[in-house]
């Protein structure tokens, strides 16, 4: 049932995620969410005297969701997830490249000519302690979206907020309790009610579950994918564990270093992984099946994630890569391929 809520919406692949190509293609619905080449660069270390470092949190990072699909999008700690996130919903603004959101183009957008369109995209963040306002009350917090964005009648939204609270598992006489007076889980589910109250279309999930227990995790994959159908929600999923976007993921891009590096449906990727930093995150990812868990293979890899303020001129993963060859210092690998697309100029075949 997992997997078939998976792979539910858009079975063929429809996905495009190519570099450049055309936001719409002819005969086919434009994608709910493109992003075209989107950088995010910050102000490194550095003084007067010497040059002041950037620090390429996201570099030329570029994908498509349609309505109603999930992509999953992982990758180590620093890798620049969460950068391209908060870029898609407003948070941050980008460097340079296109945030294209039902047609409209967002990316750079002040606070108020934003507005209009946060009740399409909506965010839950990592932290459920940290991300609730711990004065406003689960119900206080469910409604304000709704009042900031002028939705329902007052009476009305005390109505909504119960009813988002019985549709994301919460018992409904908690309305007037606090953030403090609940687990990681609920307070989880507080952020999810929050985020549904202006009726999004696309909700971008960072990290969700990983600050949550083992235990409480998977209930909350599943809230999500049970929303998802009741719905019709898109999910921007990111995490650093691959084991978790293979359920919930249809496509999947791996991020190395602000860049995707890998991109495919996501049964695809995790049968066959092409880039030698996809195996290696595949590598250390537990299998369900005992015997070939015995059997596997890891690949570990050396090196700490290197720092986003350096320059490279060719492949930013070389120095970590197994595979490395003397080209790949040269010049950086394109994303390329079809429905399977890989940066690397000796990719798995
Ligand atoms: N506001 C900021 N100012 C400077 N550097 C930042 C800022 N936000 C993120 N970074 C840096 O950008 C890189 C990517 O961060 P982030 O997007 O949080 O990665 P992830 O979510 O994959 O862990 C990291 O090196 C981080 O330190
Ligand atoms: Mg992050």
């Amino acid at each position: 049932m997992v997997e078939v809520a998976g792979r539910a919406v858009g079975s063929k692949g429809e996905a495009s995620v190519a570099g450049n190509t055309p936001i719409t293609t002819s005969g086919r619905t434009a994608p709910l969410l493109s992003v075209r080449d989107l950088k995010v660069h910050f102000p490194g270390r550095g003084g007067w005297w010497t040059r002041r470092s950037v620090i390429r949190a996201v570099d030329g990072v570029s994908f498509d969701i349609r309505a109603g699909e999930t992509l999953g999008l992982v990758g180590e700690s620093g890798c620049g997830k969460s950068t391209t996130a908060r870029a898609i919903v407003g948070l941050v603004r980008p460097t340079s490249g296109e945030v294209w959101l039902n047609g409209a183009r967002i990316d750079g957008l002040s606070d108020a000519a934003m507005r209009p369109h946060r009740a399409t995209v909506q965010m839950i963040f990592q932290d459920p302690f940290a991300s609730l306002n711990p004065r406003l009350t689960v119900g206080a917090t469910i409604t304000e979206p709704m009042t900031i964005l002028g939705l329902h009648s007052p009476k009305d939204r005390q109505f909504e907020a119960l009813r988002l609270m019985r549709l994301v598992g919460l018992d409904p006489r908690f309305l007037n309790r606090y953030p403090h007076e609940f687990s990681g889980g609920q307070r989880q589910r507080v952020g999810i009610a929050r985020a549904l109250a202006v009726q999004p279309k696309l909700i971008v999930c960072d990290e969700p579950i990983s600050a949550l227990d083992v235990s409480i995790q998977a209930q909350v994959i599943n809230l999500l994918m049970d929303l998802q159908q009741k719905l019709g929600l898109a999910y921007l999923f990111i995490a650093h564990d691959l084991a978790v976007v293979r359920h919930i993921a249809r496509r999947v891009g791996v991020m190395y270093l602000g860049r995707i590096v890998e991109m495919a449906d996501s049964s695809e990727l995790f049968a066959h992984p092409r880039h030698p930093y996809s195996e290696a995150l595949l590598s250390a990812a537990p299998l369900p099946d005992p015997a070939r868990e015995r059997v596997r293979q890891r690949i570990v890899l050396e090196g700490e994630v290197p720092s986003p303020d350096r320059v490279y001129a060719g492949c930013p993963f070389a120095d970590r890569c197994r595979r490395v060859e003397s080209d790949c210092r040269a010049t950086p690998p394109r994303l390329e391929g079809g429905n399977h697309q890989v940066a690397c100029f000796h990719a798995d075949s």
